[in-house]
């Protein structure tokens, strides 16, 4: 928008053609005027201190007292059409206004709104989570290692033989080159020797962790899974304090009516060893007995190895698997599920399992 106040001629309150014609210049500058900041430009412009109709009336004084009262009535005249033009423009720019406004802020309230789907946790996280809680309640720790382990902490110092068939390559992913003696580690277990060698004894750890075996993937079996490990060094341990220990986890995850049991086995790290079965009164298929993991007291051999005096101090060790568990607890009953990452999966089982 231009300024053209600078143009406007100069009147003389006295001319009566001059008048009217800055009347209508006027006039025709506030109908021109398309929104309400160009009328209040014409409005300066045609009314404002150096409007030529301004100044005109300032001049009113020092005309002729014959030509004073004619003057005044002419220029009351003009002011009085001018502003009124300028009323009825600014009430119609107004009224545009805000009919605009109405249309352009209009909010569609029955408008379908996008719903940006929510993530979850994964149930298996929350598991681990869950049974860190338990034992963190007992006054155990959380520990953890590295998934590339080397094979020392994964086989030796647990007292496996050397040709121990867990060792073979069907088994464990061993990583290049051989002489590296590097591994994805199979078990949970080598944080026992870890956790021993860093903390000393007394130590009571919880390991939630990853472990891997070369499993084709089926609804039963994953090459990549998880498994709880515990480790509990002290003086005095017995076989009745893993057994209360087990206890107390099984009626935490499974309910009070949950049961223990243990059967003779053999692992190399622990002597004696047993598996371990959970009586699951909830079971999807009515209550029964399964296999939920592996247990017994530390080996000597593994204390030793770990730099603990096996006259001094005794210990007892488990572990479990994670997917097994949310397995028959939760119901799920294909692998699939649990590795293919489907945010639908996931948020079936909430923030809390
Ligand atoms: N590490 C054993 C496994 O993976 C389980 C186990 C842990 C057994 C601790 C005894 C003690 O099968």
């Amino acid at each position: 928008m231009t300024d053209t106040s600078n143009f406007l001629p100069e009147v003389s309150p006295a001319d009566d053609a001059a008048v009217n014609e800055a009347v209508e210049a006027a006039v025709e500058a506030f109908e021109q005027a398309n929104d309400l900041d160009e009328l209040k430009a014409a409005r300066i412009a045609h009314t404002g201190d150096n409007a030529p109709l301004t100044l005109a009336n300032r001049l009113i004084g020092k005309l002729d007292k014959t030509e004073k009262a004619g003057a005044g009535k002419r220029m009351g005249q003009a002011r009085g059409k001018i502003n009124k033009a300028l009323a009825a423009r600014e009430e119609q720019l107004q009224a545009e206004y805000e009919a605009r406004m109405l249309v352009e802020e209009t909010v569609d309230v029955t408008t379908a709104v996008r719903r940006r789907r929510h993530g979850a946790r994964h149930p298996l996280e929350l598991l681990q989570e869950r049974a860190s809680d338990i034992f963190v309640g007992m006054g155990w720790e959380i520990a953890e290692g590295p998934e590339l382990e080397s094979e020392w902490y994964n086989f030796d110092a647990l007292n496996f033989e050397p040709d121990h068939p867990a060792r073979e390559m069907q088994d464990t992913f061993f990583v290049e080159p051989a002489d590296s003696h590097l591994l994805l580690r199979t078990h949970t277990s080598p944080v026992q020797i870890r956790a021993m060698l860093e903390r000393g004894a007394p130590t009571y750890i919880l390991v939630p962790g990853k472990t891997f075996r070369t499993d084709e993937l089926d609804a039963t079996h994953t090459p990549v899974f998880h498994q709880f490990e515990g480790l509990a060094v002290d003086k005095g341990l017995t076989m009745a304090d893993l057994r209360g220990t087990l206890e107390y986890f099984a009626t935490s995850m499974f309910g009070s009516d949950a049961a223990i049991r243990l059967r003779p086995n053999f692992f190399p790290f622990t002597e004696p060893s047993a598996e371990l079965d959970v009586w699951y009164p909830n079971a999807k298929g009515g209550p029964q007995w399964v296999e939920w993991g592996g247990c017994g007291m530390v080996h000597p051999q593994v204390l030793r190895a770990a730099g603990i005096d096996p006259n001094i101090y005794s210990g007892f060790a488990f572990g479990m698997g994670v997917e097994r568990t949310l397995m028959f607890r939760n119901g799920v009953t294909d692998m699939h599920d649990m590795i293919e990452g489907d945010v639908r999966f996931s948020s079936q089982f909430g923030m809390e399992i």
